[in-house]
């Protein structure tokens, strides 16, 4: 395995050359902290979802999947804390009209501007991250795009649990988008205005809700090397008192070492009653639940898990980049597992005559709901290095000899092992593939 570590530099590029995200309105000039995914990006993002649902679900936990609205009006978020604690603190260099973070390890309020060497700082001050519009053509509507999914979860709660069967304990999970204004977006998708977050609020009491903040712990790290992620590179790290966010009294992070340093890649907190409390007091609606063994009403307690799912993106391809050298060539590999690679295998005949024989293999394969390719063009050199940037686990080829042998040479992504196999179990093959890997 190559020990190189790849730069952002490096992922920006192949996420540009190969599909993977682009910059959002590049035509236009680009908008500053906001990317669109491309085809092969939609791909890996829709394995990436895929595998963190089934990662929460099991036989012996309830969860409840929801999909809430994106706007709510300021109520909400008054209840929710966001309009009085959402803030990050802000300071602006007068001379080039730079904005940063004040708070940003990288800026030294009491040093020269990064940008322009001048040293003329305003004062820091509070800047409310989340963004606000106005509904229809009345002044005074406002409402806000939702900088969490978490609180529809939250105010959906006692709608969810009288429609549906459900005791505590239970969870409700959504995957949705979240819009952030901030201050200074950067390291391309990881600190980003509009993102994608997969979260989930466990629902639960006060005396199981730490053992289950526990559970979730484990559970979250096990996920993230059940999908490929070096284990060395994955750590827990409890916040300290002061870092803790406005609900939460107990918080731990799964970070990712990231080439810019371990950086939070998932938020694991618990939330106690906070925002079922302060929902029902806002709202006037009670949201306890009665418990019938002590015949009395409480307001469950809350274990959250929440990881952007663009940010985790970025994790699997700084994890899966590789450098190799073969027969004194450089190739560029994405070690992606194989849940996540956005094509599962790629179909390539040794020559154009021979595409009429295994373009009805690939067919069949795309029919059987596999996601595959087929390539018929150029050196079969080129082809399988375009397949091993974007991570196709397994490429098939059809030679002159399979037209007599029904037999196909698999080559594995990573081990470059080559074997022959029965044209009529490579669908067996690909199915293994992705039950063993799963
Ligand atoms: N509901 C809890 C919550 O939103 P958070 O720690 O602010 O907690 C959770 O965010 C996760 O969402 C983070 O761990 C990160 O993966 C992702 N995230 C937050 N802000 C982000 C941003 N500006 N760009 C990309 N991802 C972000």
């Amino acid at each position: 395995m190559s020990s190189y570590r790849p730069t952002l530099d490096d992922i920006v590029a192949l996420c540009k050359r190969r599909g993977f995200v682009f910059q959002s309105a590049e035509i236009y000039g680009g908008l500053n902290g906001v990317y669109d995914f491309g085809p092969l990006g939609t791909l890996i993002k829709n394995n990436i979802r895929d595998a963190w649902k089934k990662s929460i679900s099991s036989p012996d936990t309830t969860m409840l999947f929801l999909e809430g609205a994106i706007l709510a009006p300021e109520a909400v978020w008054k209840a929710s804390g966001h309009i009085d604690n959402f803030n990050d603190p802000m300071i602006d260099c007068t001379n080039c009209k730079k904005r940063f973070r004040a708070d940003d390890p990288d800026i030294d309020i009491n040093g020269p501007c990064p940008h322009c060497g001048k040293k003329a700082w305003t004062q820091a001050r509070q800047f409310n991250m989340m963004f606000k519009t106005e509904l229809g053509a009345v002044a005074g509507h406002d409402a806000y795009l939702r900088p969490e999914t978490a609180q529809s979860i939250f105010i959906n709660f006692k709608n969810v649990m009288s429609s549906n069967r459900v005791k505590i304990p239970f969870g409700i999970a959504q995957i949705g988008k979240s819009f952030r204004n901030e201050i200074t977006p950067k390291q391309f998708l990881f600190r980003v205005r509009e993102f994608e977050q997969m979260e989930m609020e466990w629902f639960c009491t006060a005396e199981s809700s730490h053992q289950f903040f526990d559970y979730w712990c484990a559970s979250r790290l096990a996920f993230y090397q059940s999908i490929g992620l070096t284990p060395d590179r994955i750590r827990l790290r409890s916040h300290e008192k002061d870092e803790l966010s406005h609900y939460s009294c107990k918080t731990s992070d799964v970070e990712y070492e990231y080439p810019f340093g371990w950086k939070e890649l998932e938020g694991i907190a618990h939330r106690g009653d906070f925002d079922l409390k302060q929902h029902s007091i806002h709202s006037g609606k009670d949201l306890s639940v009665f418990d019938e063994e002590t015949q009395t009403s409480y307001t469950p307690n809350v274990v959250e898990c929440s990881v952007g799912t663009g940010r985790l993106f970025l994790a699997i391809l700084f994890d899966a980049y590789h450098i190799d050298t073969i027969d004194g060539e450089e190739r560029t590999v994405l070690k992606l597992h194989p849940s996540i690679a956005p094509v599962k295998a790629a179909f390539l005949p040794l020559s154009k005559k021979l595409s009429e024989y295994m373009r009805p293999i690939y067919s069949a394969m795309v029919q059987a709901g596999f996601s595959v390719e087929f390539d018929e063009s150029g050196s079969i050199g080129k082809r399988y290095r375009r397949q091993d940037e974007i991570g196709t686990p397994v490429c098939f080829t059809f030679d002159f000899e399979s037209i007599n042998d029904n037999c196909v040479t698999v080559r594995d992504r990573d081990t470059l092992k080559q074997e022959r196999i029965k044209i009529e179990n490579i669908a067996k093959y690909l199915f293994e593939m992705l039950c063993i890997n799963r």
